[in-house]
């Protein structure tokens, strides 16, 4: 196969950007001051019930200026978030020592997320927190999760391995002096053959859960679910109405049970996907917008330092409720056990 994530030089332009209206920006600063004031921490139950009312409350300007729709690229990058190194405090040294660094950006992301649809999360996933913090961990190095650094972190669909995957996969740069640039392939630009579209569109290999649901705290009987349930074959592409649509994770996918055309026909969406790739240096105060079913993402390798100056990423994630387009079948997926929650929802 080809190599996953091999960049393509100068052949693909940029995400298109939005430019946040500054008055909207300290609108939206203002507003998580005062959430953050009243409830404390970016979690509380509380604070994320308000999220809606607040959103509501933003004029329709700004909430056009969001609205989750997208060209082919999949993808848009929202500019203008006044994020300064000075009030920031130094990266955290991984996310499990992030504590409430950056609190404020964490309620500007779950408003951004809510004026887009619902911010989501998981129960295993850094100890169930809303935000996460994408840094680089001591020790995590080598890994295919955002803890790492020094590989390439492969392209791949945000959580492809469950049915609840997000819509939308918001990623807000709070620090990135060297510029180490996100890489996103969007699946609408690929070149593909109708029938490798076909071998792709049938459920052939599972994607298991990746490696950052393993370190989070879950109670014993979803470990154990996890450990039991058989895993499921998927489909890796289907065609909707709107166009080609993706669930990708070839670092995780059990390829064993495939056949030969699924392989060859995967293999040259690799390439593809790679023929492709924008590489996203994001600016402090940036927010990539991703769509999660049209575009794979990664990270080039960069050399950490753990001086509180290296890379930081926020994450949040959105379902749109009422969007439509994924595969019936998926409906009867287990997930792994990996609950999601959601706060609009029964959290199940
Ligand atoms: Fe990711």
């Amino acid at each position: 196969m080809a190599a996953p994530g091999a960049l393509a030089r100068g052949a693909v332009p940029g995400p298109p950007t939005r430019i946040l209206d500054r008055r909207f920006a300290a609108q939206l600063v203002t507003a998580a001051e005062g959430l953050l004031e009243r409830f404390g921490t970016p979690d509380a139950p509380g604070l994320l019930k308000s999220l809606r009312h607040e959103a509501d409350e933003f004029p329709g300007l700004f909430r056009e200026a969001l609205r989750p729709e997208f060209s082919d690229a999949g993808m848009y990058v929202l500019r203008g978030l006044p994020v300064e190194d000075a009030s920031l405090g130094p990266t955290p040294t991984g996310w499990s020592v992030a504590g409430d660094a950056g609190a404020l950006w964490d309620v500007v992301l779950l408003l951004l997320a809510a004026a887009m649809g619902h911010p989501m999360g998981w129960r295993g996933q850094q100890n169930g927190r809303m935000v996460n913090n994408i840094v680089p961990a001591p020790g995590h190095e080598n890994e295919q999760t955002g803890a790492s650094s020094t590989v390439l972190l492969a392209p791949h669909t945000e959580d492809a391995f469950h049915p609840r995957r997000a819509d939308l996969l918001l990623l807000c740069c709070m620090r990135n002096h060297e510029g180490v640039a996100t890489t996103a392939s969007s699946v609408r630009l690929t070149d593909l053959a109708p029938e490798d579209v076909d071998a792709l569109s049938r459920p052939m290999a599972p994607i298991l859960p990746d490696d950052a649901y393993t370190s989070s705290a879950l109670p014993d009987e979803v470990h154990a679910c996890a450990g039991t349930v058989s895993p499921q074959p998927v489909r890796t592409l289907w065609p909707t109405p709107d166009g080609l649509t993706i669930r990708f994770d070839p670092a995780y996918t059990r390829f064993d049970g495939t056949d030969a055309a699924y392989r060859a026909a995967y293999a040259r969406l690799e390439a593809e996907l790679s023929r492709v790739v924008r590489a996203v240096a994001l600016e402090q105060g940036d927010v990539l917008v991703v769509d999660n079913d049209v575009v794979v993402h990664g990270r080039v390798p960069f050399r950490s330092r753990y001086d509180g100056t290296d890379r930081w990423l926020k994450r949040a994630l959105v379902h749109v409720p009422h969007r439509r387009g994924r595969p019936e079948s998926e409906r009867a997926e287990h997930g792994y056990g990996q609950p999601v929650i959601d706060p609009y929802c029964d959290g199940t």
